[in-house]
């Protein structure tokens, strides 16, 4: 199942997190894993530093290179110089000429930093160096800044998103602006397994012989968000792949939705640390 992205682009709508995903063998074999059960798509970042294992397990994989949708992230805002070595790296590193979608991880508290590196990221979909561009952690505020000056809209922002904050608003601006959505952190940090989450989605997946990991994502992906999931543990990513074909019901998803809470668990992009300039 893919999402078409605004300039055409197919994007699977389940992919594999590494966040927090060891360099080294950890990492190469839980993406080799990944591609030998079916994924097809391979979330990264520069912040993971692990995209030469990510990069290693692909070519082992033996996989064409135009059948993987591998996303990765800037590092952090800087000069347009340092941004362009860091983008070859991550080439370097992945073993690729191109990737098929690159995110500016955070935005800055600067919204003229923002716009900077966004022309950077024009200029390199231009040279055609990325199949398609996008940002991360990036509230309303922080895209209608950016709007001020972008050519090209993103065409994705990856942000936290699970049953405990749904962000249906954010989700409402993004679709009437054509950017897709995707989710991090789809199990809040844990917090799926217990109390009103634990109890609902528990059932639900009851009725379907299936896991509340399995649940969250089949939700996810009937909202046409884009899912994920990091494991490294063999049957967990074999288990969150098949979520891919668990149809809920019109019901269950509204049950779903009732349990938005506006809860995070990972840093609030409105009052992050990170700036003016990260790097
Ligand atoms: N853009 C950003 O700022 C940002 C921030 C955070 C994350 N991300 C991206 O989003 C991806 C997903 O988010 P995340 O890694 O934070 O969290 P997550 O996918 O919600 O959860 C990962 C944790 O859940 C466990 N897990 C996975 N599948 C499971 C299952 N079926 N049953 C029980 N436990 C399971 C994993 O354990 P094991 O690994 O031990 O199996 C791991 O501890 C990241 O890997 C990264 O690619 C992006």
């Amino acid at each position: 199942m893919n999402k078409k992205l605004a300039n055409g682009v197919l994007m699977p709508m389940i992919g594999l997190g590494t966040f927090l995903v060891a360099d080294g063998t950890s990492a190469y074999e839980t993406v080799l894993h990944a591609l030998s059960v079916g994924y097809r798509h391979i979330d990264t970042a520069q912040m993971y530093k692990n995209e030469e294992s990510v990069g290693q397990a692909i070519k082992d994989s033996k996989i064409p290179r135009k059948d993987i949708f591998i996303t990765t992230k800037q590092r952090g805002h800087s000069t347009v110089e340092k941004m362009r070595a860091q983008f070859e790296e991550s080439l370097a590193k992945l073993q690729t000429d191109y990737v098929d979608l690159y995110l500016i991880h955070w935005p800055n508290q600067d919204k003229k930093i923002n716009q900077q590196t966004w022309a950077f990221f024009e200029t390199l979909y231009q040279e055609k160096k990325v199949r398609a561009i996008g940002v991360s952690n990036f509230t309303r505020s922080h895209l209608t800044d950016l709007f001020e000056t972008a050519e090209i809209k993103p065409m994705v922002n990856q942000v936290e998103l699970h049953p405990g904050l749904s962000q249906v608003p954010l989700k409402k601006y993004l679709d009437s602006e054509g950017i897709a959505i995707e989710s991090y952190g789809p199990l809040m940090k844990g917090g799926v397994f217990e109390g009103i989450w634990g109890e609902t989605l528990g059932e639900i997946a009851k009725n379907h012989n299936a896991s509340i990991p399995q649940v969250i994502f089949a939700w996810g992906m009937a909202r046409d968000v884009i899912m994920i999931p990091k494991s490294v543990t063999p049957s967990r990513i074999e288990e969150n792949f098949k979520s891919k074909d668990l149809v809920l019901t019109k019901e269950e998803l509204l049950q779903i939705d009732d349990l938005n809470r506006g809860k995070r668990v990972y840093t609030d992009p409105d009052n992050s640390p990170w700036g003016p300039y990260t790097e």
